[in-house]
């Protein structure tokens, strides 16, 4: 079956990619350095010549308010055009636990433009909500910093390893379009100032984490339970612990 991962060169990209050729699939990194633009729509029309599935794992290369929604707008918007006139029968998006309950924030006001393009239109659809990935615990940080301090809300969340969600991304590419979206999480429950200070705890010079409830989440107020996947959702093996031993030497402490 052929399957064109946009965004196929990113961290997700990468590895779903990897994991779809295991077992046998003919997966296409499709990104603009190898010659897919989802902006532009350059080399779209070629790459999904004869594809059945379509996953999009593509990120913003910006996330300013306006830019992200521009991103997320026209490249959804030329991915299902584009797939529509090559027969593709499964769109798959990777989006984010509790987008809808996020609009406070440019970033998930685009994500939530890119699920209602996606639900109106003719292609059959399988979205995707995923936890945060514990290889963005450090840009988390970087994005709720404030002078030299990371101020973080001490709410509950559950993420979860880079690799599962390629895995789960990889199960759900190959199965019937849900039509509807499917929760991913991780293992294990905790409260966000906690991990992300034990993130930063490897690095040399670790900034201060607090924990403050008016902090935001990418620029929305969020409740205690806005990032926690449902009963529903399909959980992850990774545990945190076993991703850090598995990701020692790979740059962590930088
Ligand atoms: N971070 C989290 O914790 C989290 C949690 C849940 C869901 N998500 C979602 O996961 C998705 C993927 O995230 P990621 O961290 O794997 O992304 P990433 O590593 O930043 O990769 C983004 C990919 O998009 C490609 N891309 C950028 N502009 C493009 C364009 N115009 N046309 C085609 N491809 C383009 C990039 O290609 P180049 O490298 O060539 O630019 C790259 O392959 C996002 O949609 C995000 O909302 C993230």
């Amino acid at each position: 079956m052929k399957i064109v991962v946009i965004g196929g060169t990113g961290l997700i990209g990468s590895k779903l990619v990897n994991k779809l050729r295991e077992h046998g699939h003919e997966a296409v990194a499709a990104a603009p350095n190898t010659g897919v633009n989802t902006v532009t729509g350059e080399g779209l029309a070629e790459v999904l010549k004869g594809a059945s599935v379509v996953v999009d794992v593509s990120n913003s290369p910006s996330w300013e308010d306006a830019a992200v929604l521009k991103f997320f707008e026209t490249s959804t918007r030329n991915l299902l055009t584009y797939g529509a006139a090559a027969g593709v029968g499964h769109h798959v998006a990777l989006s984010v636990v509790g987008t809808q309950l996020l609009a406070e924030s440019g970033y998930f006001r685009a994500k939530i433009a890119q699920e209602k393009l996606i639900k109106e239109s003719s292609i059959p659809y399988s979205i995707v909500h995923a936890t945060q990935f514990f290889e963005f615990l450090k840009g988390l940080a970087d994005i709720s910093t404030d002078g030299n301090k990371v101020r973080l809300p001490p709410v509950f969340f559950q993420p979860m390893a880079a690799d599962d969600v390629a895995s789960a991304m990889g199960r759900i590419a190959v199965g019937p379009p849900v039509n509807g979206t499917v929760e991913i999480g991780g293992p294990e429950q905790f409260r966000m100032d906690e991990l992300v200070r034990r993130r930063l705890a490897l690095l040399k010079d670790p900034p201060e984490v607090i924990a403050d409830p008016n902090a935001r989440y990418a620029g929305a107020k969020i409740g205690d339970k806005t990032l926690v996947p449902g009963n529903n959702a399909r959980l992850g093996e990774t545990t945190f612990e076993t991703w850090l031993a598995h990701s020692a030497g790979t740059g962590l402490a930088a």
